[in-house]
């Protein structure tokens, strides 16, 4: 979810409205506002899109210039508008992001104590509770500073109370909060995107902080309830809103975009001149040192690190374990201190993949991050930041991200194995030159566009798809089956090759597209092996290889998509693109919301 609050000069609703829109990444399946008209608290809330909720809004005159705002990603509750936020009573309204995980004994006591439920979220026992002490007649700050010892859990908050027009308070703890300094004005905002079309003066609220603003003051106080001094710093958010340029969807924008995106990642980790990688001198590690690396994160992030297992262990001989981040978080692996764990996130926001860092924080190990937000949680909490240079990212499903995660892995592996004495100056030159191609590799592979949108059309009428490869084309084949399936909704599958033999051949009939992902590399004949076993049953092959690998190959594909030629340790980046554009056609082809696709968020903030 995403929270916004102003302490303003002009009317509030629309600006708050033109803020979430820039939150609406954290989630995007209902939406309010709240704010102060009188001496009353006004809401409104729209299930679905932002949209909606500016559409009611237009309908209504809603002058006050103190409110606050929230677009949900449903956790407790359906996503209906009175399960929307801002939540209230007459007294207090709340934004809530996060949740609170003692809700049940709180909403059981409250209910005992009399108190009138409206919703069945977890955030209306924050609305009960605050009001409970503002009716027993203590000020909002002393409410507040009272409820949330209370609250259990990881959360955002931004609250707003009748009768003061010169108040809003904010509360973090665990999900990231960020207060922006105006002339006059304060603000609250879930990241500094969403500050950035009032102000570039933030200041970062650390865990547990809570923070009680006015037109021109904001007072923090830390967990202990002692007023503490958080610095300010200049923001690079920008306020100019992307656009989808001359594309249909953010998507589409994303995947073309990745030839020039891929070039500037490259160009801040390799010396094209030397062909050398180029990472910062200063490393608060020593890759000669380090007997393993810790990989964690989520979703598409997760797959890029599966990749980089591989480049990491082939070309760096580091042994390389790599987990999803809500399943290491709680699998209490021992870390020897010292060694090197690696976190990989788009927005460096997700709880999971944070919770995972702080863990290895506290094991001793050093820790890296692979982020594109480099204002995030993540990217500050981490010892040394990787940044990918993507650009936002608007897209729900992950596209240019991935590709530049994969960007910056490989040079990281590239430099661990000169560093480590692995790879000589030769190899590290000849890999570093197949990294140098890469764009206008994607550039090339994007001219199978028209012949995807053509098969998407046969794809569409499928109801499951299984995706195969072997190697690096393995996590490719993982990330081809997650875009399937997130954008378009049609189940999907990705399976190691020599996998399918032990389950999912049982599924092949005429019915089911095969997506063998198979560039012409040393591997390419036990792909095909498989192929065949496919072939047999029945199975409609869809092969996406090279020209070599076309001719080679000794089974009948319904279609084959012909990629440009390459050294095999940049396919992964490469053939990203092709089963990203057929998950795309598909999807456009049946109609979904290719960039908003239900029930997903683009930075989820909950474990
Ligand atoms: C969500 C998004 C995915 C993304 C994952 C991890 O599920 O829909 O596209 O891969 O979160 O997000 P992160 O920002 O940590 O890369």
């Amino acid at each position: 979810c995403g929270i916004v609050g102003i302490v303003g000069t002009e009317a509030a609703a629309s600006r708050l409205v033109g803020s979430l829109k820039r939150l609406e990444y954290r989630g995007y399946d209902s939406a309010g506002v709240a704010t102060l008209e009188g001496d009353e608290i006004c809401r409104v809330r729209a299930e679905g899109r932002l949209a909606a909720l500016a559409d009611k809004l237009e309908k209504t005159s809603l002058k006050g210039t103190v409110g606050i705002g929230h677009t949900r990603w449903a956790t407790h509750g359906a996503a209906t508008e009175g399960n929307a936020h801002p939540h209230a009573t007459d007294r207090v309204a709340v934004v809530h992001n996060g949740i609170i995980e003692n809700f049940r004994p709180l909403r059981e006591e409250l209910v005992a104590s009399g108190a009138r439920f409206q919703s069945e979220t977890d955030t209306e026992v924050v609305v009960h509770l605050i009001d409970r002490e503002l009716q027993l007649g203590r000020d909002p700050v002393t409410a507040v500073e009272r409820v949330l010892p209370r609250l259990e859990g990881a959360f955002s908050l931004a609250i707003l109370f009748r009768g003061h027009d010169n108040l809003l308070i904010g509360a973090r703890r665990g999900s990231p909060l960020a207060v922006g300094h105006g002339d006059g004005e304060m603000f609250l905002g879930s990241d500094a995107i969403a500050l950035a079309p009032f102000t570039n003066r933030v200041t970062y609220l650390e865990d547990g902080d809570w923070v009680v603003l006015s037109h021109d003051d904001a007072t923090i106080r830390d967990e202990a309830g002692q007023v503490i001094h958080r610095p300010q710093q200049l923001s690079q958010a920008s306020a100019l809103m992307v656009d989808k340029g001359n594309h249909r969807h953010f998507m589409a924008k994303e995947i073309h975009e990745q030839p020039e995106v891929v070039g500037h990642t490259l160009a801040r980790y390799i010396d094209f001149t030397g062909e050398t990688t180029k990472l910062p001198e200063d490393l608060p590690f020593d890759w000669t040192k380090l007997s393993r690396v810790v990989i964690c994160a989520c979703g598409t992030a997760y797959l890029a690190g599966l990749v980089a297992k591989y480049w990491f262990e082939r070309y760096a001989r580091l042994p390389v374990d790599i987990d999803i981040a809500s399943e290491f978080r709680y699998r209490e692996m021992p870390l020897d201190k010292g060694g090197l764990a690696i976190m990989i996130s788009q927005s460096g926001e997700t709880a999971d993949t944070l919770a995972a860092l702080r863990y290895c924080k506290g094991e001793g190990q050093t820790v890296a991050s692979v982020v594109n937000v480099p204002e995030s949680t993540i990217a500050r909490e981490s010892h040394v930041v990787f940044p990918t240079v993507a650009g936002p990212e608007i897209g729900v499903a992950s596209t240019k991200a991935f590709t530049c995660q994969l960007t910056v892995l490989a040079c990281l592996a590239l430099a661990a194995g000169r560093a480590r004495g692995v790879l000589s100056p030769d190899d590290e030159k000849t890999l570093v030159h197949a990294l140098a191609e890469v764009p206008r590799l994607m550039a090339a592979a994007l001219r199978v566009e028209p012949q995807i949108e053509a098969l998407a059309k046969t794809l569409a009428k499928a109801p499951d798809a299984l995706y195969l490869g072997r190697g690096t084309s393995y996590p490719l084949a993982l990330e081809g089956a997650l875009k399937l399936k997130e954008i378009s909704y049609i189940h999907a599958e990705g399976y190691a090759a020599g996998e399918l033999k032990h389950g999912p051949i049982a599924l092949i009939d005429e019915t089911m597209p095969v997506i063998v992902i198979a560039p012409h590399d040393q591997i390419f004949d036990k792909t095909v092996s498989n192929m065949q076993e496919v072939a047999a049953r029945g199975g409609r092959i869809i092969l996406i290889t090279d020209a070599k690998g076309a001719e080679a190959a000794t089974v009948d594909a319904a279609e084959t998509i012909v990629m440009p030629s390459m050294p095999a340790t940049v396919t992964p980046l490469v053939y990203a693109l092709p089963i990203q554009l057929l998950a795309y056609h598909t999807a456009v082809f049946m109609g979904t919301d290719v960039d908003q696709p239900r029930n997903l968020a683009k930075s989820v903030t909950v474990e």
